[in-house]
């Protein structure tokens, strides 16, 4: 009897083992990562927004099929159809509680921006003291990826749901603050004088805001060749119309931007769709620039293809001053949905550049 009821407490053990939460086994890069509801979190090409105590992070909803658009893609890229945009929360950056959706797509209506055929990426959040708001802005695009524009979202709170604002190209109308005449000549192949007027093409994005509360957004522009760095009006909502370009015909996407002692400095990628290229990186002491370039700061094996991610966003730990977690997803180009998480810690090395080491059990917790 006695033999029996131990044999019944170590069965009833091992059930409580294999059904516990994924999440408290932690955090492994690459690996899959689960929320405590022991579901994979589904939040690529996320950010992360840090409000009274708890990160949220936001991120591409990433589920169903991964299929290859009939429509003419310039670079033949998988997809899958856009569901929105997540919200997780956490206090430890490493047990996350699923938020539910913060922006959901628009299935009933295939003309609205939001409709699932369309592109609904790299949603980044931030607060705006001001106004008290939440705001959004993402990638939104058409099928073909040719519509090339930035989306903006609003909401009271940290968790949504957003109230979808619109899409637009940025900065009609406007000439940026270090355009030469010869760099606005009307040409042809001159994409930033040929876009002057209905605004520029904006893909692969970020925000950034600064000490003194201004806020920034850097979005691959004029064909993904060249990055811009546009101030955003008070209210956070549009572009402020100062706006400057950087990385001029270096192709780089994927821009996480981040500031440590007094100086700005930007993680990206280059453009070869999901596919894994090596990591830029690049220093400023305005945040207009003019920006050096500072080489691939990842370290170690598969370095050279940023240990098989692309750059996502950079996070100050919060109360951690000169501690950062650079944030990569581990693309799967043919199950989208399956695509992983690569979180790492960037230190600074004696030269005070920017460095990411693979590491197989990184600490996050504060
Ligand atoms: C990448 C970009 C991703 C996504 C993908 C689509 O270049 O960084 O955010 O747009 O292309 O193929």
């Amino acid at each position: 009897m006695k033999r029996l009821s131990l044999f019944v407490l170590i069965l009833a053990g091992l059930a409580a083992l294999a059904l516990a939460p994924h999440a408290a086994a932690g955090f492994k890069p690459g690996a899959v990562w689960c929320d405590t509801d022991g579901r994979p979190i589904n939040a690529h090409g996320g950010g992360i927004l840090f409000h009274e105590g708890v990160y949220y992070w936001y991120g591409e909803i990433k589920e169903g099929r991964t299929y290859l658009p009939k429509v003419n893609q310039a670079w033949g890229g998988t997809r899958v159809l856009a569901a929105g945009v997540s919200v997780y929360s956490s206090r430890d950056l490493v047990t996350w509680k699923n938020e539910g959706v913060a922006l959901a797509a628009v299935p009933e209506n295939p003309d609205h921006d939001l409709s699932p055929e369309n592109v609904i990426e790299r949603p980044k959040v931030i607060y705006n003291a001001r106004t008290r708001k939440f705001v959004m802005w993402f990638h939104q695009d058409s099928p073909n990826y040719q519509a090339a524009r930035a989306g903006v979202a609003v909401s009271d709170t940290p968790t949504g749901p957003f109230a979808y604002v619109g899409a637009f190209r940025p900065n009609a109308g406007v000439a940026p603050l270090n355009a030469s005449a010869e760099d606005l000549a009307p040409n042809p192949s001159n994409l930033l004088a040929r876009d002057l007027a209905g605004g520029q093409m904006a893909r692969d994005m970020t925000l950034f805001v600064d000490e003194d509360g201004t806020a920034y957004q850097f979005y691959s522009s004029e064909a993904n060749k060249t990055m811009h760095i546009s101030q955003l009006s008070d209210d956070y909502l549009r572009p402020a119309g100062r706006y400057a370009r950087a990385f001029i015909d270096r192709s780089i996407e994927a821009p996480a931007v981040f500031k440590h002692g007094g100086k700005y400095y930007l993680i990206g990628s280059g453009c070869t769709g999901w596919d894994p290229n090596p990591a830029h990186s690049a220093v400023a002491d305005s945040i207009f620039g003019p920006w050096t370039e500072l080489g691939n700061p990842c370290r170690g094996e598969d370095a050279e293809i940023t240990f098989s991610s692309q750059s996502t966003f950079v996070l100050p730990v919060a109360g951690k001053p000169g501690q950062f977690i650079a944030m990569f997803d581990r693309w799967n180009k043919w199950d989208l949905a399956d695509s992983r998480y690569v979180w790492l810690p960037l230190e600074f090395d004696a030269e005070g550049h920017p460095v990411v080491r693979w590491t197989e059990n990184p600490e996050f917790a504060q």
